[in-house]
């Protein structure tokens, strides 16, 4: 008989502070609204200098493994797009703040915002292969752009932590997938840039073009019909991209693309993502958390999950809820984790993002700022240094 593997439990971090997104509005000279409306946004989490994608996936997985423990986590697999170092995995380093045995496989994977859904899915692959195994998932982000460029107001920080198992508690994945990749530049960030370059509009057409790809791809390989699903998640690169992606697979599917049926399909899954902005890998996922942690009990339904990355790969593939789901969510862990970022205005947002690390290869010791239980206490010999500030009890 199949072994149903998924994810057995999803945590969730972000960053020390956050910018509302009027401050940025006036220093771009538009209406508030454009941000609060326009791309269906309110917030970014802005981190601090002492956070990373490392401190942020350590303090989501570290919830993860207070529960369950350490020891049938056998491969930790982080996704990121905005990684540390071009050769050591980030997941190394995150291996070792959480105590988690030597006898780990530990690697970094990379393809823009979908890399997260490529861990999920080839940590489904190892458990299928010994349903023993544990997988630790890890999708962890921060998204910046070029003062004053139209990304600036999406930009955001976050990390989704994701335990794969066989007879998972939270959803099973789905058999069948909708895949697309074309060789495209909508956005790109070359070795030698800190920010991507970024076609915005390109990029919006060549997402909505995958999303009917990825769909066509998943019908022809018998996937479920549209009205089979209870709750769909996109990427996120701001909340209103989900809407404008739902409305294309609606009409792709002869079904009217109406305010009142959108805001019932995806009112739910946006609530973290107006809050904390983009988080690339981890948007995906922060969707899906919000949707669990505020629809109503979806025991038992499925739901879309569309996968999207720039330059591009996409996928759509099916979660089933499992009963008894609500038991394992921390609602409140990731409300608080929302809720308690110190606010900023654009001086002090514009004084943390140019606090920039030195890249002359020069050691350093940061002061302590963040919060979180994990920090980045300096760079010595090329060498970064990561500390635990506390143990978060769960
Ligand atoms: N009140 C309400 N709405 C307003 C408004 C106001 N006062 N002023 C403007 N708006 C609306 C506009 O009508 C527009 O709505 P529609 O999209 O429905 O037409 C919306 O606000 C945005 O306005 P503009 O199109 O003028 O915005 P822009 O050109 O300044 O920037 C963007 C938009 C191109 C998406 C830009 O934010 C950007 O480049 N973002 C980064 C790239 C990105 O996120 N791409 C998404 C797909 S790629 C991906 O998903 C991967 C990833 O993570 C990056």
């Amino acid at each position: 008989m199949a072994v149903a593997v998924g994810i057995h439990d999803i945590a969730l971090a972000t960053g020390h502070y956050a910018m509302d997104l009027a401050e940025l509005a006036v220093r771009h000279g538009v209406a508030a609204d454009k941000y609060y409306i326009g791309l269906g946004q309110h917030r970014q989490t802005v981190p601090a200098a002492d956070e990373d994608i490392v401190t942020m996936a350590a303090a989501a997985a570290q919830q993860i493994v207070a529960e369950h423990g350490a020891n049938d986590i056998r491969t930790v697999l982080l996704a990121t797009e905005t990684g540390v170092d071009q050769s050591k995995a980030a997941a190394v380093y995150v291996q070792e703040l959480l105590g988690l045995p030597s006898c780990t496989r530990a690697v970094e994977l990379k393809q823009a915002c979908y890399g997260g859904t490529s861990a999920l899915q080839l940590a489904a692959g190892l458990v299928h292969r010994d349903p023993g195994h544990r997988v630790l998932v890890l999708a962890s982000d921060i998204a910046k752009y070029d003062v004053d460029s139209a990304g600036e107001a999406t930009q955001g920080a976050a990390a989704v932590a994701m335990l794969v198992s066989a007879d998972p508690a939270v959803a099973v994945l789905e058999p069948g997938s909708g895949l697309y990749t074309a060789d495209v530049q909508d956005f790109w960030r070359p070795n030698y840039r800190t920010t991507p370059v970024v076609d915005g509009k390109l990029s919006v057409s060549v997402y909505l073009e995958a999303v009917e790809q990825a769909w066509k791809d998943y019908e022809a390989h018998g996937g479920r019909s549209l009205g089979e699903f209870a709750a769909f998640c996109y990427h996120q690169p701001f909340t209103k991209m989900a809407y404008k992606a739902h409305s294309r697979l609606l009409e792709i599917n002869g079904v009217a693309p109406d305010r009142l049926r959108l805001d019932a399909d995806l009112a739910h899954f946006t609530v973290y993502n107006r809050m904390i902005g983009n988080s690339y890998t981890a948007s995906l996922f922060v969707g899906l958390l919000s949707l669990l942690d505020h629809a109503e009990d979806l025991s038992g339904r499925s739901v879309a999950l569309l996968s999207y990355g720039s330059g591009c790969v996409a996928e759509f593939f099916g979660m089933s809820v499992v009963p008894g789901y609500r038991e394992r969510l921390r609602t409140a862990a990731n409300q608080a984790a929302i809720a308690r970022r110190e606010p900023v205005g654009y001086e002090r947002y514009r004084q943390l993002r140019e606090a920039e690390l030195p890249e002359d290869g020069s050691s350093f010791t940061l002061e302590s700022r963040g919060a979180g239980p994990f920090r980045l206490h300096a760079v010595r010999e090329h060498s970064r240094i990561y500390q635990a500030r506390r143990l978060i009890r769960v």
